[in-house]
């Protein structure tokens, strides 16, 4: 059965944890959707992670729709949420709610993700009460790295943490069924998912989230640098993608492939 936002928001009443990965084309989506990951986050991520940028914010909605359209393609189960790119929900709210739509009528997503709270939390109330389903995202959101001086961790502080608790009750209120807090201290992240209803869904954010999101590329180790501190490598697929790679040049290179039984007759 594909998972609703009900069953998110259920999965908090009944105290279980769920993850959350992100997948940018159909054969990644596949596979997590066959391994029961019920979220796909397609994450503006897409332009780091896929599209060689150093930040999220060349990210266009041709982008996002494209790489949403291929996971919802592959997708049986999963419920699919797009990221709304940078400025693509900040020129106008006619904009963003057309914008938003265009996630659910033309890419076959279930929900979209806003970054931000104060301005956006008008136009969170405005979507959900139009019948697109909100995840928020609260700390440190990737599209105001410049705002925010750097990909650094947030809320830490009396009044920083404040201002993350106040907009996480004002986007529950405002009709969000779910919450990623980044990069923030994992008291406040216990702190706010103890003070809101709908689930928090934490990267970096400590062990007290209802959820816990992770970038595919980095869990599988296929991203290049160093890591953040809250990655967990789960495989070291870019090792064996290298050995593959290698041994298949190898056999070309010696005329051991194609053998035999690669070759038509
Ligand atoms: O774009 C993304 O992948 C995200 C997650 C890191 C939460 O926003």
């Amino acid at each position: 059965m594909p998972v609703t936002i009900s069953d998110v928001r259920a999965y908090k009443a009944g105290g279980d944890r769920f993850a959350m990965l992100t997948a940018y084309d159909a054969p990644s989506a596949r596979l997590l959707d066959e391994a029961g990951i019920p979220l796909i986050l397609v994450g503006d991520s897409l332009g780091m992670v896929v599209l060689g940028h150093a930040t999220t914010l060349p990210v266009t909605m041709d982008d996002m729709l494209h790489h949403t359209a291929a996971v919802a393609r592959a997708t049986t189960n999963a419920l699919i949420v797009g990221d709304m790119p940078f400025m693509s929900y900040h020129a106008s709210e006619d904009d963003a709610v057309a914008n938003a739509g265009r996630f659910l009528k033309e890419a076959g997503a279930g929900a979209v993700k806003l970054e931000g709270a104060g301005r956006v939390t008008e136009l969170v109330a405005r979507l959900t009460s139009s019948g697109v389903p909100v995840m928020g995202h609260l700390g440190l959101t990737p599209q105001s790295v410049h705002q925010l001086g750097g990909w650094r961790v947030q809320g830490r502080g009396e009044e920083a943490a404040e201002i993350i608790l106040a907009g996480a009750k004002d986007l529950e209120a405002a009709g969000a069924f779910a919450l990623v807090l980044e990069a923030v201290p994992a008291a406040l992240a216990a702190q706010v998912t103890s003070s809101i209803e709908i689930p928090t869904i934490g990267i970096g954010a400590g062990p007290a989230c209802d959820g816990q999101v992770l970038v595919f590329h980095d869990i599988l180790g296929l991203s290049a640098g160093v890591a953040p501190r809250f990655v967990k490598r789960y495989a070291d697929l870019g090792e064996q993608i290298r050995i593959a790679a290698r041994a298949f040049a190898e056999e070309v290179a010696d005329g051991t492939y194609p053998g035999p039984e690669h070759t038509y007759r």
